[in-house]
């Protein structure tokens, strides 16, 4: 791990989408150096077990919500306006991924992913009015997706890269208007990355085998890891990434310089 020890002490971090993969990994890095955090997932089991694991580094509380449920956003939105105005960091990483041709998509298909950007509008805007009021600044890190930059004939995703695009466009604007607040907006943009969220379409013993196909699509040679991912958002945390805002970072193995 590159950043310092006890670097984030005294810092709060919100990671909607914290159970496992790339949010999991970015919280495990921030209470490893000192901050505390609060993870929010869908599934209960799933959370406890990411909280139990997380707690033997660090300080963790967990949050259940459903980001498609409107109710369950209203709850958690209500949550971090009384128990968690104190975070300076909000990390947005909770997505589904099932890549269907565009001419199969349903309502249902389309309405996964525009919820959770909606979910995730709203929990921003929560958080952020918390880290105005509370006039010391913060940093904010959404995981958006190189698919949002370019299709990919093997995972055709067009509502899924139209979700994420609308989040890259939404931390321009919003690193935009949150500057004059002293708050940082980031966007990281990943290509393919060994996570949970293949298993939502490829059955679970295939899915190793899967994503390694993929390791030659990347120029580096290989998938990322949710590591790869944590090592750029707790940069773009922290206060060394002091000067960057509105951005959309490329972690992609170096796949938006080209393909081999
Ligand atoms: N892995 C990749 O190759 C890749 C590439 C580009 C972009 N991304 C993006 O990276 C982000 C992180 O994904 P990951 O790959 O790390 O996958 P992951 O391990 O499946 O993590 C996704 C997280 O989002 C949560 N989540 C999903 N739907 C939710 C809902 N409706 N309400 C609340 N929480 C919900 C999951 O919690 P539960 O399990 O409890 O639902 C989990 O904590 C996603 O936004 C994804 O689109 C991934």
């Amino acid at each position: 791990m590159t950043i310092a020890e006890q670097e984030f002490k005294g810092r709060k971090l919100i990671v909607i989408g914290g159970t496992s993969g790339m949010g999991y990994a970015i919280a495990e890095q921030i209470v490893s150096a000192g901050g505390d955090a609060v993870i929010v997932g869908r599934n209960q089991e799933k959370l406890d077990a990411a909280s139990a694991a997380l707690a033997g580094k660090g300080t963790v509380q967990g949050h259940e919500a459903d980001l498609s449920d409107a109710q369950s956003v209203e709850k958690l939105v209500e949550v971090i306006r009384t128990d968690h105005a104190d975070a300076t960091m909000l990390v947005n990483a909770a997505g589904v991924f099932a890549p269907k041709p565009f001419l199969e998509h349903t309502p249902e298909d389309y309405d996964r992913y525009m919820s959770i950007n909606r979910a995730t509008f709203f929990i921003t805007q929560a958080v952020a009015a918390n880290m105005v009021a509370g006039a010391k600044g913060g940093a904010i890190v959404n995981i958006g997706s190189m698919w949002a930059h370019q299709a990919v004939a093997a995972t055709p995703s067009s509502a899924y890269s139209m979700a994420k695009a609308g989040l890259h466009s939404l931390t321009q604007h919003l690193g935009m208007e949150l500057s004059a607040n002293g708050i940082r907006v980031n966007a990281i943009a990943p290509a393919v990355v060994r996570t949970p969220i293949y298993e939502g379409f490829i059955p679970r013993e295939e899915v190793h085998s899967a994503i390694s196909g993929f390791d030659s699509f990347h120029p580096i040679g290989r998938v990322g890891t949710p590591e790869d991912i944590a090592e750029v958002a707790t940069f773009l945390l922290s206060d060394r990434a002091g000067w960057v805002t509105g951005s959309v970072w490329d972690a992609d193995g170096g796949v938006m310089a080209g393909r081999n």
